[in-house]
C-alpha cells in the first residue's frame, strides 16, 4: 500500500521523505490555510521535495472554473494531480481532463455509488473521506470495501485513496482491506511507530549490552 502524507507542512513531509515513506501527498484548502504563507509558493515546495503525486484541490464549483483552475495547477509541477469536488460541475470536468493528460483526484467522497461515478468518468484517483462518516456514526470502511469490489468488477484503473484518516487502525485497516493508498496525517504516521514494548525491549538490550565486555 502506498502512503501519501496529508498535510501541506513543509517540515513533516521533509522528514517523513527522508525516512523513505512517503509515496506522495495531499493537500486541501484546510490544510493549506493552517500553513499561512502563499498558496502557490507552499505547492510547489512540497513538488520539489516529493516526487511522486502531489493534491492540490480546485476551489471552483462550476465546471469551467474548474478548468481552469486545474490546467494552470498542472503546470506548476509535473506532478500535480488536481482535486475535483464531487458535485456534477466537478465530475462533467473529469473526461476534458482526463483526455488532456492531467490527473483528477476526486474529493469528499462519502458512498460508494459516488466512487463509482468518479470511475466511470475517468478519475485518476478516488478519496472516500473515511473518519468523517465514523463521525456520523457510519462505519466509514464499509465504503473502501465496496469501492475495491467495483474497482475488481469492472477492472477500473482509478487509485483508491483512503482519507480523513484519524487514526493507526485505519491504516490497518485500508491495509488488510488491499486499499491502493492510504493518506495519512503525520501525526498519525508517529503514532504507527509506537509500542511500549519495542522500547521497553530497546531498553533492556542496551542495559545487558553494557554488562558485556568489549
Ligand atoms: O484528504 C482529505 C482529508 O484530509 C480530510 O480529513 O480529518 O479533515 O476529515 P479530515
Amino acid at each position: 500500500m502506498k502512503f501519501f502524507l496529508d498535510t501541506a507542512n513543509l517540515a513533516d513531509i521533509k522528514y517523513w521523505n527522508d525516512m523513505g515513506l512517503v509515496d506522495g501527498v495531499t493537500t486541501n484548502p484546510s490544510l493549506i490555510a493552517k500553513e499561512g504563507g502563499s498558496f502557490k509558493s507552499i505547492i510547489r515546495d512540497i513538488c520539489a521535495i516529493v516526487e511522486g503525486p502531489v493534491s492540490v484541490e480546485a476551489t471552483s464549483v462550476d465546471t469551467q472554473g474548474i478548468l481552469e483552475e486545474a490546467r494552470t495547477y498542472a503546470q506548476w509541477s509535473d506532478n500535480i494531480v488536481v482535486k475535483v469536488p464531487f458535485i456534477k460541475e466537478g465530475v462533467s470536468a473529469l473526461p476534458v481532463l482526463r483526455d488532456e493528460g492531467i490527473h483528477t483526484n476526486t474529493t469528499l467522497v462519502f458512498s460508494a455509488n459516488q466512487a463509482l461515478i468518479a470511475m466511470k468518468a475517468g478519475t485518476s484517483y478516488v478519496s472516500p473521506f473515511i473518519g468523517r462518516l465514523d463521525d456520523i456514526g457510519h462505519y466509514g470502511m464499509e465504503i473502501v470495501s465496496e469501492i475495491n469490489d467495483i474497482k475488481r468488477n469492472y477492472s477500473f484503473k482509478t487509485e483508491v485513496i483512503v482519507a480523513s484518516i484519524r487514526h493507526s487502525l485505519h491504516v490497518l485497516e485500508s491495509a488488510r482491506l488491499g486499499a491502493d493508498i492510504a493518506t495519512i496525517p503525520a501525526s498519525v504516521l508517529e503514532k504507527m511507530f509506537k509500542h511500549p514494548l519495542t522500547d521497553n525491549g530497546l531498553e533492556r538490550f542496551l542495559a545487558d549490552w553494557e554488562a558485556v565486555e568489549k
